[in-house]
């Protein structure tokens, strides 16, 4: 596999992210929860790493993303923004610190952006909390607005399958999307819905739009922990899997074991 050679080694602004759209430049985007994780991500050259609250799944073990905390999302932020130097840094607000008032999401965006060092954030859902996203972007932060399959609403969909597949979710989906440029995002992620209403949304909306089982969009976004394989059983249709992880560090993991307890490890070479 190829290296990908990064021509601009300055820092990512908003900025930069929207004018990418606009000279046709797809966006490539991946999570990160930890500072080794992140520096890896960044020096291979992605636009945007993504603190998401998927680390409730991938670091914890939780079946949904709902039980992650702030205070859990903001060591995890801080961890990644201190490795990241060239990508820009979201993160996700966790479930339950914007959907009460305009002003709790206001406070909690706040003391996210002031405790972390990330460069934005990353918020579930459009008309409802379009009132608190306007307060967000008034006092300064960056938003990227989520459309589509929003895993914090999984026990109101029943279920992790896809999203805005009948006419009435789509139309709402493509109105949301509006609101959200309106409202001064400067991105959506859409996660898990049909590929047309995708291009739909893309060409609707002048500020990128990054997919993730969504089809083709102006950029993408996966977890890393997904496509480096490191879960041998989650395989979704549209996850491509770019290494093997979970067998190289069964494979490492099994000869060092084994060297271990045979006694060949440390050598002489090994020892001081
Ligand atoms: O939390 C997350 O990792 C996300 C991506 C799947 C978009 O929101």
């Amino acid at each position: 596999m190829a290296a990908y050679i990064v021509e601009d080694t300055k820092k990512i602004t908003t900025q930069k992210i929207m004018q990418m759209k606009k000279d046709g430049k797809k966006i490539a985007m991946l999570t990160s929860y930890d500072y080794t994780m992140a520096q890896i991500v960044d020096q291979a050259g992605v636009d945007i790493v993504l603190v998401g609250d998927s680390a409730s799944n991938i670091m914890a073990g939780n079946l949904t993303t709902l039980p992650i905390t702030i205070d859990e999302m903001i060591y995890h932020a801080r961890s990644v923004a201190r490795a990241v130097k060239r990508a820009m840094v979201i993160c996700d607000m966790p479930f339950g610190t914007y959907q009460v008032s305009r002003e709790e999401g206001v406070r909690n965006a706040i003391r996210m952006m002031a405790q972390t060092g990330v460069d934005g954030l990353k918020l579930e859902g459009g008309e409802e909390i379009i009132d608190t996203i306007r307060g967000i972007i008034n006092a300064g932060i960056p938003v990227i607005g989520h459309l589509g399959l929003t895993p914090q609403s999984v026990y109101k969909f029943g279920g992790f399958g896809v999203r805005a597949k009948e006419e009435a979710e789509a139309t709402k989906l493509m109105n949301d999307a509006k609101l959200l440029e309106q409202a001064g995002c400067f991105s959506i992620v859409l996660e898990k819905i049909p590929a047309e209403l995708t291009q739909k949304v893309c060409q609707a909306v002048s500020i990128p739009v990054i997919g993730i089982g969504a089809g083709a969009a102006d950029g993408q976004v996966l977890v890393a922990h997904d496509m480096l394989g490191m879960n041998d059983s989650f395989k979704p249709k549209f996850l491509r899997r770019y290494a093997d992880l979970h067998n190289v560090i069964n494979d490492a993991v099994g000869q060092y074991i084994i060297d271990v307890k045979d006694g060949s490890f440390p050598s002489e070479a090994e020892s001081y």
